[in-house]
């Protein structure tokens, strides 16, 4: 027997082929990793002390969707943090982190035609991995949209043919972007659910590092949809702990829409969702209720930025990330850079084509890198300017 070729035909994930890059070379010096966005700043003091007074929930199998105390709590952080109001009953779904959801909400939702052809998925390149996979899994045809200093580091839907837009069914959009760290405006969303409309498609809002921003909150899908009294359907959020609470491992997050969707959604999670834990959906609860935790994390990122600003001050092409925790650094070739980086200083980043797609205009994350600014700061600064000597001397 075979295997499904859509899926062979992926190239390697990007982590695998760091690896067949790198490993066999000897690093040179002390080893600083910079390559996988995982967060190191601390959780919150509360979380132990919660999970163990939820211990019990271990015996009992979780509820699919989230406990009804877990749903409110992303409700209302919503509310507070968008001026949106959603059911907490029919728009608000418990996820084992965004990317299970990234994944199975296009399932759920993209269907098998659209006017009559086999549809589309739009897809940010570069991007997290996640989408493409959604979309070949749903029989959809990925279509990869440059998000390059020319459009302002996010992709410009508008600019396709009309008869292309009228064949998708989802549009993938990052803000704050991974890994270009643009940010989209309230106009931009606005536009984007204008298109939307127009062609009759879903924005899937990926907005899990809505809370690590430079100067100003990051606008998010639920605001542009509140302004413009467009169809809720239109639109779906994905959120998560890991990076606004420092929880990756929790594996908590939320999906929100409109009721319809959600139904799609939530139908299709009972049968292959594994609900998250009920004491790690109490833990959730809190930390979907608390911003003091949130704001000290911010700090800890402020520093970071100010950190990368000073190290690059005056390097050719860097441009400071709007959000997220990433810089994205245009260097001639992703793969040398890194390997240079390597096996002369020790410092591990992922070339930005691993992130990214060959189109017909050629690679767009082929001349850069993704550096993670999440270690802690003296490392990092280490890392940093190493990196910069290295690349930038
Ligand atoms: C852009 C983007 N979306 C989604 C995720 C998934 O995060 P999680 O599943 O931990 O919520 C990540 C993780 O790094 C990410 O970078």
């Amino acid at each position: 027997m075979k295997f499904p070729e859509r899926f062979a035909a992926l190239p390697e994930y990007a982590f695998p082929r760091l690896r067949a890059l790198l490993d066999h070379h000897e690093a040179g010096g002390e080893p600083v990793s910079m390559t996988i966005g995982e967060p190191t700043h601390p959780f919150p003091d509360w979380v132990a002390e919660v999970l163990a007074s939820h211990l019990a929930g271990f015996n009992r199998y979780p509820p699919n969707e989230g406990t009804p105390e877990l749903r409110t709590a992303v409700a209302g952080w919503v509310k507070r943090r968008y001026g949106a109001v959603l059911d907490p009953a029919t728009q608000i779904c418990n996820v084992n982190g965004s990317r299970e959801a990234l994944f199975n909400a296009c399932l759920a939702v993209s269907p098998e035609r659209k006017a009559g052809q086999r549809p589309f998925v739009l897809v940010p390149n570069p991007f997290y991995q996640v989408y493409a996979v959604a979309a070949v899994a749903s029989e959809a045809d990925p279509v990869y949209v440059p998000a390059t200093a020319a459009t302002g580091f996010l992709p410009d839907y508008a600019a396709l043919p009309a008869e292309t837009l009228d064949r998708v069914t989802v549009a993938y959009l990052c803000s704050p972007a991974n890994p270009q760290g643009a940010v989209a405006s309230l106009d931009y969303w606005l536009e984007l659910l204008a298109l939307a409309e127009k062609h009759d498609f879903k924005i899937f809002a990926d907005e899990c590092y809505s809370e690590i921003w430079r100067t100003a909150p990051p606008p998010g899908a639920l605001e542009a949809l509140v302004r413009s009294g467009a169809d809720p359907e239109r639109v779906v959020v994905f959120n998560s702990l890991s990076k606004r609470s420092n929880l990756p491992g929790a594996r908590s997050g939320f999906v929100a829409g409109g009721p319809e969707t959600m139904a799609r959604i939530k139908q299709l999670r009972s049968y292959n969702g594994a609900p998250v834990p009920l004491p790690l959906q109490a833990v959730s609860t809190r930390a979907w209720s608390d911003e003091t935790h949130v704001i000290a994390n911010q700090a800890l990122y402020a520093e970071k930025y100010a950190l990368a600003d000073e190290v690059f001050a005056g390097a050719q092409g860097y441009q400071p990330p709007e959000g997220g925790f990433f810089l994205w650094l245009p260097v001639e070739d992703g793969e040398a850079a890194a390997l240079k980086l390597w096996t002369q200083t020790g410092v591990r980043v992922l070339p930005g084509a691993y992130l990214s797609r060959d189109t017909d205009s050629g690679n767009p994350g082929k001349g850069y890198i993704r550096v993670a600014l999440v270690a802690p700061k003296d490392e990092l600064k280490r890392g940093l300017i190493r990196l910069r000597d290295c690349l930038y001397g």
